[in-house]
């Protein structure tokens, strides 16, 4: 593997050795901004968008961004300018996305047991569409007072459960999500029996990381099913949503799932899956997240110390299971790289971990001898479920993120302040 090939995706070497992202070096950000910090390189997020964007539009297809991977005012705003929906699953990714002056129109509400608050806030028609996700949440719906009549996605368990970590796999039996398939012609019923509630498709999701179209189709097929049966019954379904998880690699050998491609050909088995059932094709849509913004992330933290135990040389770095829990939660990957300096130091195993109180290993890899307390360390592939993910724990402020693009660079989020972290204590 070359150097070249081991670098954040749009990203090189300056004349100084140091990583450059999004035409700006990683020493000029972490010394305006500090470590840990989460850099948005802006020109791989916007080509992400605007290559599935215009692989959706000739399709008729929609693309919602799933807000859970990661969400602040400044992406909302950035995503509002392009044509793609917004998914939130709380109350406080819809606050973030109405802050941001995203549209209610474009904004679908999600979520595996949604607050009666968040219930309400559907209702009001702070979003276009709500996804139930259960029986007991569609009572509740159905009970509620509503100005107008709100439109609703049944989100189904397909029963397929796709080759992903346990933790991140949402279909199949032995997953809460959704209705189990003997469920939905009831549900769809009660939706269709509740004046406030307006029937307008199914939905699905497996999970994440996956890197293999089939499940995909295997799960479109189950809920072509489920669509077939309803319009048999007289409520053919608008849309028919497949969720996200396009797997985007994090190791240097491995490839993305290509979302654009994958697009397609989930498009022409809807089409011919519609023929075969002899029903008209509702409009299709994904909900990716880590695809849109993974790859444009990097983590870039100080190394605090070098230490070696026994065989083992571990690289101690500013940061930890606090800003990234994914590799401590489902083992995730993420390739780190010297990224102020060039070494021509031969490469050795090293242990990268934070500073929190476990053994929060980050990633074993190779990495220069030479490697120093003070050089600057990227943790590639970091912009899916890291921020979004983030937690005080051992009190540590959560980071700054940054966007970085076209050569100029702002802060989008502040790291948090000590009055921040002490803010809501009570003496
Ligand atoms: C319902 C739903 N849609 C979409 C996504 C996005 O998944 P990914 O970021 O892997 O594309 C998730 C992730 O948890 C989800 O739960």
């Amino acid at each position: 593997v070359t150097d070249a090939e081991v670098l954040p995706r749009g990203a090189e070497r300056d004349a100084h050795g140091a990583v450059v992202l999004g035409g700006v070096s990683v020493d000029a950000l972490a010394r305006m901004y500090g470590t840990p910090l989460l850099v948005l390189d802006t020109d791989v997020l916007d080509a992400n968008v605007a290559r599935i964007a215009d692989a959706a539009r000739p399709l008729g297809a929609e693309v919602a961004y799933a807000g859970k991977a990661l969400l602040f005012v400044a992406l909302a705003r950035r995503l509002a300018d392009t044509p793609l929906l917004l998914d939130v699953c709380s109350l406080g990714e819809l606050l973030t996305a109405e802050r941001a002056g995203f549209p209610a129109a474009r904004l679908v509400l999600h979520g595996c047991g949604k607050t009666d608050v968040e219930l309400a806030a559907a209702l009001a028609g702070r979003v276009s569409r709500i996804v139930v996700d259960g029986t007991e949440e569609l009572e509740r719906l159905a009970a509620m007072d509503a100005p107008r009549a709100l439109d609703v996605l049944v989100r189904v368990n397909s029963g397929v459960a796709a080759t992903t970590h346990a933790a991140v796999r949402t279909g199949g039996n032995d997953s809460k999500f959704g209705f189990a398939l003997d469920e939905t012609t009831a549900a769809i019923a009660r939706v269709r029996a509740t004046p406030h509630l307006r029937f307008a498709g199914v939905h699905t999701h497996l999970g994440s990381q996956i890197y293999d179209a089939a499940p995909l189709l295997d799960g479109l097929a189950a809920v072509l099913d489920v669509a077939a049966a309803a319009a048999g019954g007289g409520a053919p379904a608008e849309s028919v949503v497949v969720g996200g998880g396009f797997g985007v690699a994090a190791r240097p050998e491995d490839a993305d799932l290509d979302v654009a491609v994958t697009l397609a050909a989930l498009h022409r088995a809807c089409s011919a899956g519609c023929a075969e059932r002899h029903m008209a094709m509702p409009r299709l849509g994904i909900e990716p997240g880590r695809a849109i913004v993974a790859a444009a992330g990097t983590s870039l933290y100080r190394v605090v110390a070098v230490k070696r135990h026994g065989l083992r040389r571990f690289v101690v770095i500013d940061g930890g299971i606090a800003d990234n829990p994914r590799p401590a939660l489902y083992g995730a990957y993420h390739h780190p790289l010297l990224a102020s300096r060039r070494s021509d130091a031969p490469l050795e195993t090293a242990t990268v971990c934070g500073r929190s109180c476990e053994n929060d290993e980050l990633v074993v890899a190779q990495l220069p001898t030479d490697i120093a307390r003070g050089d600057v360390l990227a943790l590639c592939t970091a912009g899916g479920y890291t921020y979004s993910m983030s937690s005080n724990y051992n009190r540590f402020p959560r980071p700054a993120v940054a966007f970085a693009g076209a050569g100029r660079h702002r802060a989008v989020v502040r790291r948090q302040t000590d009055d921040e972290l002490l803010g809501n204590d009570l003496a």
